[in-house]
C-alpha cells in the first residue's frame, strides 16, 4: 500500500517551479533537497539544523551567495560543501528552486489510518511463555543468547536500515533486523525489560522482544513518513513516536504497539504567531509523574501529555521556549526532584528551556551562547562534589563548546572547549568523564573524543583514531598514554535471510573476529556517541565512516576491541544503563 495514500497526503507536489528554471541544469532539485538537504532543512524546507530555506527567509538574501553557500559550505557551521556533487548552475538552479518552491503538501496525522498500518509479526504471548523472562530481566529458559537482557545494548546502522542487539559483556553481535530506512533512536520498556521499540526516520516503529532468542520483531506500525522522538511510560504501558511528517504523534499499547491516540500538530501557532503545521522533535517520558512531554519543533511548545488519565490528555501546554526545539534530556538530581526537569535544545534560539513538569511551566531559558545550536544527545547529568551541585552538560553543533549548567539555579557553570561541533556528550557512573564527541568538526578533527573530567571540568584525555592507528592522549601534556592498531579492514558480505522466529529479515552477524581484507584506501574514522555498556565498565564509541565501534575502558579511556562488519554505525543504548537514566 502506498504511504501516501494512508496517511492522507493532500495534493502533489508542483512540477512548475521546476520547470521554471534556466541554465544548463540537469539535476532534479526536488529529488536531490530530499535525500541530502532535508535531513538538516527540513521537509518543508523551514529549517532545524539547517537554516529556514523558505522562499520567504530567502527572499532578502543575495542569491549568489546563497549559490556559494551550497557549493563551499559554510565555515564552522554544520553546512557542507557541495561542489562535488552540485556544478555551478546546479547550485544557482537550487536557489532558483528554492526560492519559487510552494509547500503544496499539507499531512495531517489521522489516528485510522495510522492504525491500518499495524503489523503483527510474531505471537508476543507465545513468546513469553515459551521464552520466560522474570521482571529483572533474568531469562528463565536453558540455551539463551544471554542471562539477562539488560546484559543487550542495541546498535543501529544508519544507512543499512538496521537495528543490532550486541551482547555487551563480551562485545558479540547477536542479531541484526531490517527496521526501517535510518533507524534514529531505540528504547526500552523499563518494567517489562524484555520488550524494546525502535524508530526510523522512514516512520517505522518496531517493537522486539529481546527476551527470546535471536531478539524478534513481534510488530510494527508506520505512523509517519519521518519520525524522531520515541518514549516508553516507566509504568510499561504505553510508548509514544513523534513524527516530522505528518507534523504529530503517535501514543500505541506498550504491550501490541497498536496505535490509540493521534497528536496531530499541523496547526499550531508558532514563536512569530503564525499558524502552522509544526514537526515534533524531542520526547521525553519521567519517573516525577504519569507524564510525556512532547516537544514541538516549530511552534516552540511543549506538550505535557498525562497517560494515566483516559484518553491521554495534553494536561500542561508551555509556549515561548524558543525556536527550533530539537532533542531532550532530563535532570538526575539525588532525590525527589530525580527527573522533574525536561531540558529541550533550542537551536533557533541557542538555548536549553527547561520545562517543570511539577509546576508545568518554564522554569528557565539556559543561554549556551550565540550561534552554538546545542544538541545534547542523551545528555549528562552528574552530581559534582567539589561544587556540591548538581550539573548537566551539552555540545553544541557549530563549534566545539561543551556547555555546563547546575540544576536547580540553572547558571552556567563553565564552557569547555573541543576540538570541534558535536552530537553527544555521555557519562555514567563508572566513568571520571562526561564523553564529547566532535562529529561536526572540521574532518582533521572529527575522529577526536574529548573525555572531560566531572570534578575539575577540564579535558583530561583525548581518544583519537586515525587511518592506520589510536590514540590515547593526555589532553595536558599531548603524551601518548595508549596506542592501538586500527587498521581498516574490509567488510564481509552476508545475505538477507529470513527469521524463523517471526515475521521479518534479518542480516546474519558476522562472527567475531572474522573480517576482510585490508581497506587500500583507508578513510578518516569518524567518532560519534559515547555510551556505558558491560554494567559500566565498558564505554563504546560508534565509528561512521569505518563501520565499526570501539570498545573503551570506563575509567581509563584505554582502548579495548572493535566490533567490525557494521555499516554506518551511528548510535548505540545500554538496556543496563539506561534503566537508570530517567526519561531515556
Ligand atoms: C548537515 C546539515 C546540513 C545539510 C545536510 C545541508 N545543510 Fe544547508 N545549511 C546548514 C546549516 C547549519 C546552515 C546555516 C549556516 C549558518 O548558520 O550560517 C545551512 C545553510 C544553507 C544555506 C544558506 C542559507 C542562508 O540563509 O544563508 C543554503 C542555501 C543551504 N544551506 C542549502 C543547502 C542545500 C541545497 C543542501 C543540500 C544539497 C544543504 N543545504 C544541506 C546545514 C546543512
Amino acid at each position: 500500500m502506498k504511504l501516501n495514500r494512508i496517511l492522507g497526503l493532500a495534493a502533489a507536489t508542483s512540477f512548475v517551479a521546476t520547470l521554471a528554471i534556466a541554465g544548463t541544469s540537469n539535476m532534479d532539485f526536488a529529488k536531490m533537497y530530499e535525500k541530502e538537504c532535508q535531513g538538516c532543512h527540513g521537509p518543508i524546507h523551514q529549517g532545524g539544523v539547517g537554516s529556514d530555506l523558505r522562499p520567504k527567509a530567502l527572499k532578502k538574501k543575495n542569491a549568489e551567495n546563497l549559490a556559494a553557500t551550497i557549493l563551499h559550505g559554510r565555515e564552522n557551521t554544520a553546512m557542507p560543501a557541495w561542489s562535488a556533487k552540485f556544478s555551478k548552475d546546479d547550485a544557482a538552479g537550487m536557489v532558483n528552486w528554492l526560492m519559487d518552491w510552494k509547500n503544496t503538501v499539507e499531512l495531517k496525522l489521522d489516528l485510522e489510518k495510522v492504525q491500518q498500518t499495524w503489523i503483527k509479526l510474531a505471537d508476543v504471548d507465545a513468546l513469553a511463555k515459551k521464552y520466560p523472562v522474570d521482571k529483572n530481566g533474568n531469562l528463565k529458559y536453558k540455551g539463551g543468547d544471554v542471562k539477562n537482557v539488560k546484559d543487550i545494548t542495541f546498535a543501529t546502522e544508519r544507512d543499512a536500515s538496521l537495528v543490532d542487539f550486541i551482547d555487551s559483556t563480551t562485545g558479540k553481535v547477536l542479531s541484526r533486523h531490517k527496521a526501517g530506512f535510518a533507524v534514529h533512536v531505540t528504547v526500552t520498556n523499563k518494567a517489562e525489560p524484555r520488550y524494546a521499540y525502535s524508530i526510523s526516520r522512514s516512520g517505522r516503529l518496531t517493537m522486539f522482544d529481546i527476551g527470546a532468542p535471536g531478539q524478534p520483531a513481534v510488530a510494527s506500525v508506520q505512523v509517519g513518513q519521518e519520525s524522531r522522538g520515541l518514549a516508553v511510560s516507566p509504568d510499561g504501558k504505553y510508548v509514544i513516536a513523534g513524527n516530522y511528517n505528518p507534523g504529530g504523534a503517535v501514543l500505541c499499547d506498550a504491550h501490541t504497539l497498536k496505535p490509540l491516540k493521534a497528536y496531530d500538530t499541523s496547526r499550531v501557532i508558532d514563536p512569530d504567531g503564525q499558524i502552522g503545521p509544526s514537526r515534533v522533535a524531542g520526547i521525553a517520558d519521567t519517573p516525577y509523574g504519569p507524564y510525556f512531554a512532547v516537544a514541538l519543533k516549530d511552534a516552540g511548545h511543549t506538550y505535557i501529555i498525562d497517560y494515566s488519565k483516559p484518553d491521554f490528555p495534553i494536561v500542561g501546554d508551555i509556549p515561548n521556549i524558543g525556536k527550533i526545539l530539537h532533542d531532550c534530556f532530563l535532570n538526575e538530581n539525588k532525590g525527589e526532584d530525580f527527573g522533574r526537569y525536561f531540558q529541550i535544545a533550542s537551536q533557533g534560539s541557542d538555548l536549553m528551556g527547561i520545562v517543570d513538569f511539577k509546576t508545568k511551566a518554564l522554569a528557565a531559558k539556559v543561554h549556551t551562547g550565540k550561534k552554538s545550536k546545542p544538541h545534547p544527545g542523551q545528555g549528562s547529568s552528574w552530581f559534582n562534589k567539589k561544587l556540591g551541585k548538581q550539573l548537566n552538560a551539552t555540545n553544541s553543533m557549530n563549534f566545539g563548546s561543551v556547555v555546563i549548567w547546575e540544576s536547580p539555579g540553572w547558571n552556567i557553570v563553565k564552557k569547555v572547549k573541543t576540538a570541534g561541533g558535536g552530537l553527544f556528550v555521555g557519562t555514567g557512573e563508572d566513568t571520571p568523564w562526561i564523553w564529547s564527541d566532535c562529529v561536526l568538526g572540521k574532518p582533521d578533527k572529527y575522529n577526536e573524543v574529548h573525555l572531560i573530567n566531572k570534578e575539575t571540568l577540564e579535558t583530561d584525555r583525548i581518544i583519537k583514531v586515525g587511518k592506520a592507528k589510536g590514540q590515547l592522549i593526555d589532553a595536558k601534556s599531548g603524551k601518548v598514554l595508549q596506542e592501538w592498531d586500527a587498521t581498516q579492514y574490509e567488510k564481509i558480505p552476508v545475505n538477507e535471510v529470513a527469521s524463523k522466529m517471526s515475521n521479518e529479515k534479518l542480516m546474519p552477524p558476522v562472527a567475531e573476529g572474522k573480517h576482510g581484507a585490508k581497506v587500500k584506501d583507508p578513510v578518516q574514522p569518524r567518532l560519534l556517541h559515547a555510551e556505558p555498556a558491560n554494567h559500566g565498565k565498558w564505554t563504546m564509541i560508534s565509528e561512521w565512516t569505518t563501520g565499526r565501534i570501539g570498545i573503551y575502558e570506563s575509567e581509563t579511556g584505554k582502548f579495548i576491541k572493535y566490533i567490525e562488519n557494521l555499516t554506518t554505525p551511528t548510535f548505540t543504548y545500554s538496556v543496563e544503563h539506561r534503566q537508570h537514566v530517567p526519561g531515556a
